[in-house]
């Protein structure tokens, strides 16, 4: 059992005041009932509360998807466009939930967020090989030869290449084309710029790129650009 102030608090509705100060304002209700006591006490599994007019579901670690638009960074600094933590909720930046790795600023589609750092790293690890799906609309038409290639596996120049640099050695779990011009990648890894420099190594260029899936989960439907929603457990990504 937890005290309501403590669950306020754990879901990033600010310091321990003003959760209390919420609560005994009366703008936190549960189960549909204003509670004005910061100290009556619930089992925050499964709880659902309101807290000025919107419903929050607990969770003990923040787990979600959001529709990355372009023009947004998942850096933490940003230093040409807005982050795409501003696209979300305070409690949720309150909670300090980080992108599970990074797409580009003009890269749109599926990235995940949470602030539960075992499951970042679990989730990043080149070791857990969680595979990643982008469609790419390129310059010019994918041939077979170029899906051949990313398949068996292409060498990836250096951004920027100095002597002693490694070339890296990377393969696409699947390479096909959805239409002439449109390559859709799978991966399961997440080198920097990867999607954009194995295209660029087959001879192709990524004029955008958005990604549709990560691990288990899709991007659904209905999620606008910009839009987010909560992800019910880790187990939805990596069964
Ligand atoms: N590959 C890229 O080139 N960019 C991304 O944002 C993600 C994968």
């Amino acid at each position: 059992m937890m005290r309501l102030s403590q669950i306020l608090f754990s879901q990033g509705f600010g310091t321990r005041r003003l959760c209390s100060g919420l609560i005994i304002h009366g703008e936190v209700k549960v189960d549909g009932e204003v509670v004005e006591d910061p100290d009556a006490e619930y089992e925050p599994e499964g709880l659902n509360f309101e807290v000025s007019g919107k419903t929050w579901p607990y969770y003990a670690k923040a787990l979600i998807m959001l529709n990355k638009p372009s023009g947004y960074e998942c850096s933490q600094k940003p230093k040409h466009h807005p982050s795409v933590m501003s696209l979300l909720p305070p409690p949720l930046r309150e909670r300090n939930v980080q992108p599970v790795g990074r797409l580009d600023e003009d890269t749109t589609g599926l990235l995940l967020l949470t602030d539960d750092g075992a499951l970042i790293h679990k989730l990043t690890s080149p070791k857990h090989h969680v595979h990643k799906v982008y469609e790419a609309r390129c310059k010019h038409e994918v041939t077979d030869e170029q899906l051949a290639r990313l398949l068996a596996g292409v060498e990836l120049r250096e951004p920027d290449p100095k002597p002693h640099h490694q070339a890296q050695f990377v393969q696409a779990v699947a390479a096909e084309r959805f239409d002439a011009t449109g390559l859709r990648l799978t991966l399961d890894e997440g080198k920097y710029h990867q999607v954009k420099r194995m295209a660029a190594a087959v001879g192709n260029r990524v004029e955008s790129l958005h990604r549709s899936q990560f691990g288990a989960l899709q991007l659904p439907a209905d999620l606008p650009a910009g839009g987010w929603c909560w992800v019910a457990s880790p187990s939805c990504v990596s069964p």
